[in-house]
């Protein structure tokens, strides 16, 4: 059978790569997180003095840029691809708030953008993958044969953020989490490098009101249906 392409993008927060990994484990396909990729990003800049009150050293990042090293591990005990940065396990720091919060710095920059769009397509040449993020549809697989688009309400979206978030311990009240979600929307839909839009070809998953299951279905229903048009072709 053919190991297609299966690209899904939405707002921040919607359940995107819980989708995308059920998808992969059901199909025994790669999952592929590219938002981890920018996190990683951010985590650089912080962790090396490149934003200093809110504003990034556009010119000290693009210094650097070629020598971080970004990409993702197998951890047989968890059973999950793990993100490194530059030899360092970092796939629970980069889901802090610090980078959350700054991930919106780095992510406009089309240095950067060139840079992880030529890794990730990379990274899922020759098919059998699921990526997920925000411009996997319309600028990394354009050609992919299947594309979500997610999306949830706002305060459907912080809740299940907020209750992650709660889940690992961190002290973060709910307000900041829906504020930030929000910020991110604004800043995903409206930047100049690759914004957030909906593929004309993609298949629109609104969850607001599902269960994981349910969504978990309708995906797959579509996925079959492709795979087989594919194979069938
Ligand atoms: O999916 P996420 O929330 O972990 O993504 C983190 C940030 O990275 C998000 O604010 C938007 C950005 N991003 C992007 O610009 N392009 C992608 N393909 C994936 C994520």
């Amino acid at each position: 059978m053919k190991r297609i392409t299966i690209a899904i993008d939405g707002f921040s927060s919607c359940g995107k790569s819980t989708l995308a990994k059920q998808l992969a484990h059901h199909l025994h396909y790669t999952y592929i997180d590219s938002g981890a990729m920018y996190r990683a990003v951010a985590l650089y800049v912080i962790e090396n003095g490149l934003v200093i009150d809110g504003v990034l050293n556009h010119a000290a990042l693009l210094r650097v840029l070629k020598h971080i090293h970004i990409g993702f591990k197998h951890d047989d005990a968890s059973q999950r691809s793990e993100t490194w940065l530059d030899g360092r396990n970092v796939e629970h720091r980069i889901r802090e708030m610090d980078v959350s919060h700054n991930v919106t710095l780095v992510s406009p920059v089309p240095e950067v953008r060139a840079k992880l769009v030529q890794l990730q397509q990379e990274a899922g040449k020759g098919g059998g993958v699921v990526m997920d993020g925000r411009d996997i549809g319309t600028v990394v697989f354009p050609n992919a044969e299947v594309k979500f688009f997610m999306t949830a309400r706002p305060d459907v979206r912080a809740q299940r953020r907020y209750q992650e978030l709660k889940g690992r311990g961190a002290h973060i009240d709910y307000e900041s989490v829906l504020a930030n979600i929000e910020r991110r929307d604004t800043d995903d839909t409206t930047r100049k490098a690759d914004p957030l839009i909906q593929a004309a070809d993609a298949f629109v998953i609104d969850n607001s009101d599902l269960t994981s299951q349910e969504q978990f279905d309708i995906a797959l229903g579509v996925v079959v249906k492709a795979i087989g048009v594919v194979t069938e072709a």
